[in-house]
């Protein structure tokens, strides 16, 4: 019996289908295989933005076919959509043809509910109130070698204004610290070099007295050669112990992903963001200050409610003052049930179109930029896998950039001094060293 997993989102929700493929084999399941060849298909959702649930949407219904043509098929869809209010009712009504719904605090039944499935005909339902419960003993079936997700604490209180996250993946709790180090300690033995310690907000991440700086810090001296990297952060918890925490460790990436969302005071505060433009430059200058070769990349939303061109500009401006490496850039999408969705002011799609063309164009340019910088420069890459197309093995640095390089040797899973030949965009192409 074979298993395939479709996964919509953010890193959480890859996390989180390695564990679904850990249940998967302890139910008896063998390994993946191409969708037409499952016998269990589990779609993973997301419901962060409108597009993300439109393509599940597009993808469950063309499912519809091969459910009626191969018998014993069974269909689950889980995650962040099914949990929303009311989605669940309406995915079955929409998708009778769907044999399992759970939510996002439903994954450690996965396994019952399957069983639940192949005892009677009617589709299983289950999308619980949270639990709590921040240890899940689910074993992973990890597909990302050789970095490894390691999640550290689990939703999230800050209730942006236009973010469902809070709804669906309820309040923040986190895991405790000695779990933690067990399984990176762990995955180290086994071989992984890079580590993520994932979380909707990990710089609220508590145990006792242990905070986030405390953690990675602990992290960070586990012996071996391997990075470590963190997501995501809040600008409202950015703090000094964080700094220093990462400039103490050459382990840690100097990396910060730290979403800003907007550039205007006015928007930020319509956002329940906490801060404003002004204390998150002050960030990252205290940042620079300390780390110079630290590079920072962002999450930038457009036509927010009531967002003016002048606002939007604010955004652009503040592209450029902070200096980012990158960004992911998002056209704001209402989403049911959060203080946005009930604002006046909808953005038309035409201005929301242009402005995030702008938005796009300005970060590419500040993107290659950037890129353009390490021609003749040797940078250290993590060799993650071969590029059959480009015939080129590739890898990132610690800034996330993509390195490609030739090698007879399998390079997979080793560290690589690249001595850069060319830029391209978010690439570099180089040659061992
Ligand atoms: N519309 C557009 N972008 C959103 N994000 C979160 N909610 C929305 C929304 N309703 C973006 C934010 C966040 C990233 C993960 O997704 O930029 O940081
Ligand atoms: Fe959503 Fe804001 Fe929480 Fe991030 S911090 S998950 S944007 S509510």
């Amino acid at each position: 019996m074979k298993y395939h997993i479709v996964t919509y989102g953010c890193q959480m929700n890859l996390h989180e289908s390695e564990k679904i493929a850990g249940i998967l084999k302890e139910a008896g399941y063998d390994g993946p295989a191409p969708l037409e060849e499952a016998d269990i298909i589990v779609f993973n959702t997301c419901c962060i933005r409108e597009n993300a649930e439109n393509h599940a949407f597009g993808n469950i219904g063309a499912l519809k076919k091969l459910k009626r043509e191969k018998k014993g098929l069974i269909i689950a869809v889980g995650g962040c959509m099914v949990q929303e209010e009311g989605k669940a009712k309406y995915l079955k009504e929409k998708f009778p043809f769907i044999d399992i719904l759970f939510g996002t605090h439903d994954l450690p039944r996965f396994k019952s509910l399957i069983e639940e499935k192949r005892a009677r005909k009617k589709t299983v339902v289950s999308v619980s109130e949270e639990r709590g419960e921040t240890e899940d003993h689910i074993r992973p079936v990890r597909t990302s070698y050789p970095n490894a997700w390691v999640n550290i604490m689990y939703g999230c209180n800050n209730f942006c204004s236009y973010c469902i996250v809070p709804y669906v993946r309820g309040r923040e709790r986190s895991r405790s610290a000695t779990a933690i180090l067990r399984e990176v300690e762990t995955l180290v033995a086994e071989g992984y070099r890079e580590i993520t310690l994932l979380g909707q907000n990990v710089n609220s991440y508590r145990d006792g007295d242990v905070d986030f700086a405390k953690l990675l810090d602990a992290v960070a001296c586990i012996e071996g050669k391997f990075r470590v990297r963190f997501m995501t952060s809040h600008p409202k918890d950015f703090s000094a112990e964080l700094v220093a925490v990462m400039k103490k460790h050459k382990k840690i990436c100097k990396h910060l992903h730290l979403p800003v969302q907007a550039g205007n005071d006015r928007i930020l505060a319509l956002m329940n963001r906490r801060y404003t433009r002004e204390k998150y430059l002050g960030e990252l200058a205290l940042l620079r200050r300390e780390i110079p070769d630290c590079e920072v990349t962002t999450d930038l939303i457009v036509a927010f409610p009531t967002e003016t061109e002048a606002e939007f500009e604010d955004t652009l401006s503040l592209v450029e003052a902070a200096d980012f490496s990158s960004a992911f850039t998002f056209i704001y999408s209402p989403r049911t049930g959060t203080k946005a969705a009930a604002m006046e002011g909808r953005i038309p799609d035409d201005v929301a179109k242009d402005r995030i063309t702008r938005l796009i164009a300005l970060v590419n340019r500040k993107t290659r930029e950037k890129s353009a910088r390490y021609v003749g420069k040797t940078v250290e890459i993590l060799c993650e896998d071969f590029d059959e197309k480009k015939g080129m093995y590739l890898g990132r640095d610690e800034y996330g950039r993509m390195g490609y390089f030739k090698s007879e040797k399998d390079m997979i899973g080793q560290f690589v001094d690249l001595k850069i030949k060319e830029a391209n965009g978010i690439s570099l192409y180089g040659e061992i060293v």
